[in-house]
């Protein structure tokens, strides 16, 4: 029985819808259970108040807000933030930051670590943004696992998606109008279900 945590932050809620199609996904694995938790907020309610977000949070305010320690319970952790300028949002890095006593403990080694992500616009970092939060994985003995082209929704370019081996991704838009499209959310369940089948393996 393969524990998932799927771990998140997201202020304007398309990582959060993300989310949602990752669980979705990591649910098809008989016998997998899913759970869904978001990272504490950082940022003043003030500045909260004029970002705008105020909306979008609150269709994601119920999600429990996960500690660094609870990630010991699970056996694979999928990953999702926003890009700030080409990498992970402050509230995930903070996050993570809060994990020196597990790393001390070798405590998240041998579980697998995903992470899937979304940006303001089409080359602002989709790629760079996974990439570099791998590193703190590995720092930690994680086993990476991305996204393989066995999802045929990666090869499609009849529209603008994101997308890549390195995880599921959305584009937000410049202004944060557009929505994570179909094939963007067909490649975040693809990417939930791989993680638990391979959890899944793991745990046998
Ligand atoms: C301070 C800041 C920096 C950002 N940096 C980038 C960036 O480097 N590239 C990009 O494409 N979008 C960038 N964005 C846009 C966010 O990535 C976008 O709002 C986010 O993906 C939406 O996800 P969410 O709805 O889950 O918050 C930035 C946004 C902020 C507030």
């Amino acid at each position: 029985m393969p524990k998932i945590y799927v771990v998140f932050y997201s202020t304007y809620g398309h990582v959060h819808k993300m989310a949602l199609a990752i669980e979705e996904g990591a649910r098809q694995v008989p016998g997998a259970q899913v759970s869904l938790f978001q990272v504490p907020e950082l940022m003043p309610e003030d500045a909260l108040a004029k970002s705008g977000a105020g909306q979008a949070r609150q269709g994601f305010a119920h999600v429990p807000v996960i500690q660094p320690e609870q990630m010991a319970e699970a056996d694979a952790i999928i990953f999702g933030t926003p890009t700030r300028f080409g990498n992970m949002t402050a509230q995930m890095r903070n996050f993570l930051d809060r994990t020196g006593q597990m790393w001390m403990k070798g405590a998240l080694i041998g579980k697998i670590g995903s992470v899937f992500t979304s940006t303001g616009t089409q080359h602002g970092g989709q790629e760079t943004t996974i990439t570099s939060f791998h590193l703190t994985l590995l720092h930690h003995g994680m086993i990476i696992v991305g996204c393989p082209y066995s999802c045929s929704a990666l090869m499609n370019m009849n529209e603008i998606t994101g997308g890549s081996p390195y995880g599921a991704s959305t584009l937000a838009g410049p202004d944060g109008s557009r929505q994570p499209s179909e094939n963007e959310l067909s490649i975040a369940r693809f990417q939930g279900k791989h993680v638990a089948e391979i959890a899944a393996k793991l745990a046998r």
